[in-house]
């Protein structure tokens, strides 16, 4: 018989309670940084953008990652390109990841962000993304093919920086059987840290998560290994931590619509149990959302970006559905904000923004 959700918690909350005494949590250390709680922010295009980080700071997330943002684009400076570099002085520390194929590409894009004066903390190195457009140009996870590239990529961005210079990678191209051997590469090419998506790149988003290889890779190196999939709350997360070896955790799609989750892990951590978002916040903060977006990028583009967003923010509510065929036919800003009230004020709760 299927395990339900309420036995699972049950089981989680036990063996978390035992993980966490057990071991005493330490922070996630790598280069000059020093990041508590160990939980970071998983970089999504599309999603985590300066706008959306600073509403996970607010909430106390300790690290974030740019989207990911083309070398070649950067090295071109292309005004898009360098928009997904803004960020403001709170959002920190922040690592800029980048994507490419050609090792001089990284460096150069280094090279440029540093004359350019924009303030990080590391450099990452997309190793993972499934896409086709940049799995078909050699970059992303096509390098979990052809490692002594990926090596040169390290290397190249290494020799342009003095920060700390992070990978993102998955468990493989098509299987987790070379996980260890390729993390292992990467970590002799000079990489300060590992992030390592459980899934494998043809995988995509689909299926679980593959927590025992994540564990291999993390029992093996020397170096930081932080481990992601699935992860979608922080005892969950706490418990996984504990059982892999991993430095740290990067939450992905649990934190998309949930900042929330940061406020949960701190308040687990204080052994107080985390108390859930109420609709009021939710609806509050999605009309804050809005509004910092269209300070950004004006009303027409926020409102039709923030879309996706939105739809998270309300996932799993009653009348979520709904709303979202509503939110997405609205035709003006205006219509957008009214729906947003209205849906609001029939949970009772009326919004002042
Ligand atoms: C829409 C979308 C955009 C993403 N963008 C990026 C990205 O820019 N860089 C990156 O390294 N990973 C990206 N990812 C992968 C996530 O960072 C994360 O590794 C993945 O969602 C697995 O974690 P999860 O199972 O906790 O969601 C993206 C994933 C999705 C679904």
């Amino acid at each position: 018989m299927k395990q339900t959700e309420l036995e699972r918690a049950r089981v989680d909350q036990k063996t978390t309670k035992q993980t966490l005494s057990e071991q005493a949590m330490k922070p996630l250390r790598f280069g000059h940084l020093v990041i508590w709680p160990p939980f970071v922010a998983a970089p999504f295009a599309g999603y985590t953008d300066g706008v959306y980080r600073e509403i996970l700071r607010e909430f106390g997330c300790p690290y974030c990652y740019t989207e990911m943002v083309s070398a070649k684009g950067l090295v071109m400076g292309g005004e898009a390109t360098l928009a997904l570099l803004e960020h403001s002085e709170h959002d920190r520390p922040l690592a800029v990841q980048l994507f490419g194929s050609e090792p001089e590409d990284i460096s150069e894009a280094i090279r440029a962000i540093h004359q350019a004066d924009v303030p990080f903390d590391a450099v990452d190195i997309n190793m993972g993304c499934p896409a086709k457009k940049v799995t078909s140009q050699g970059a992303g996870g096509a390098l979990l093919k052809d490692i002594s590239r990926a090596e040169a990529m390290i290397q190249a961005a290494k020799s342009a920086t003095r920060l700390p210079v992070s990978v993102k990678i998955r468990i493989g191209w098509s299987g987790g059987e070379r996980a260890v051997e390729i993390a292992s590469r990467l970590e002799a090419a000079g990489a300060d840290m590992i992030a390592v998506h459980g899934r494998t790149v043809a995988q995509g988003y689909s299926g679980e998560a593959d927590w025992g290889t994540i564990a291999r890779v993390a029992r093996s190196l020397n170096i930081p290994v932080v481990g992601n999939g699935d992860v979608t709350a922080p005892r969950q997360g706490l418990k996984l931590l504990g059982e892999s070896g991993c430095s740290g955790i990067m939450v992905g799609r649990g934190i998309l619509g949930n900042p929330f989750f940061f406020r949960s892990l701190y308040q687990t951590l204080r052994g107080s149990e985390p108390e859930p978002a109420a609709a009021g916040e939710r609806f509050t903060l999605a009309i804050d959302h809005l509004h910092r977006a269209a300070q950004r990028y004006g009303e027409r583009r926020a409102m039709l970006e923030l879309r996706k967003h939105l739809a998270f923010y309300f996932k799993g509510m009653k009348g979520a559905s709904k709303l979202r065929t509503a939110m997405n036919g609205a035709r003006s800003w205006s219509e957008l904000v009214d729906t947003i009230r209205h849906a609001s004020r029939c949970f009772g709760n009326e919004l002042h923004m």
